[in-house]
């Protein structure tokens, strides 16, 4: 027991479940008896540990002081990640955003119009997040985010030496983003596909134009296109 160092004493006088705080105070006081140096209490009541039954007195202040220290520090640390927690469902719901839809297949031709046409793609086989409005032919962003669109245009005119002639145009809230077009007799099958990334606010509308005077023809299986999904989200401040 001579051997038992300073700092291990003061562990045995924090022993203060009752049955071993007995065993420990036997020991404490055998190698209190016993020990012949100074005792290395630092700033604490050492006389306070051997008088006492409760062998935590002199250290019950501090103890205290970190108890308090250390609840207030979980407090904090508890609303960080509640906000943190509201900030991600915030910023991750709903967004499962997806959408794919086709023309319907035809045997004549859409179009010529008088004007630029919106679209239609009726033929929809996936709406995640419920942004495409296959009546209008009209996407609206869910949620704020970057974006991935991609449009296939598709026509055949029939004979050789009829006139391939078609635009169609990829819009953004009445903004002209990207198109793709053909005006030829040597072809009388064409198709062709963009894709463009979009940062879009909440609300913000994609759809797909066929310009005045152009047509789309003999689409019968379904080969135009329209396609967007979200890639990732932006927070809305
Ligand atoms: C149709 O779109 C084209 C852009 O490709 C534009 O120049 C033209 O003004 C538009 N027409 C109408 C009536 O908005």
């Amino acid at each position: 027991m001579k051997t038992l160092a300073g700092p291990c004493i003061l562990m045995i006088l924090c022993l203060c479940s009752s049955a071993e705080a007995a065993t420990a105070m036997d020991l404490l006081r055998e190698t209190a008896v016993s020990w012949t140096g100074a005792l290395p209490c630092g700033g604490w009541d050492c006389e306070c540990a051997f008088r006492s039954q409760q062998g935590c007195c002199c250290v019950a202040k501090p103890l205290f002081e970190l108890e308090e220290a250390t609840f207030i520090r979980l407090v904090g640390l508890w609303e960080g990640l509640s906000n943190l927690n509201s900030q991600i469902e915030e910023v991750t719901a709903g967004c499962k955003i997806a959408f794919t839809a086709a023309m319907l297949p035809m045997s004549g031709c859409l179009g010529p119009f008088t004007s630029n046409m919106s679209i239609s793609y009726q033929s929809v086989s996936l709406n995640q997040g419920n942004g495409y409005n296959a009546a209008l032919g009209t996407f609206t962003a869910p949620h704020a985010g970057l974006y991935f669109f991609s449009f296939s245009a598709y026509s055949k005119v029939g004979d050789a030496g009829e006139r391939l002639y078609q635009k169609v145009q990829l819009m953004k809230n009445g903004q002209l983003i990207a198109s793709s077009w053909e005006d030829n007799r040597e072809d009388s099958e064409d198709s062709s596909t963009q894709t463009v990334l979009l940062q879009l606010r909440r609300g913000c509308q994609v759809y797909i134009e066929l310009l005045s005077g152009r047509q789309l023809c003999g689409d019968t299986q379904g080969y135009n296109t329209f396609s967007g999904y979200l890639i990732y989200p932006f927070s809305e401040q």
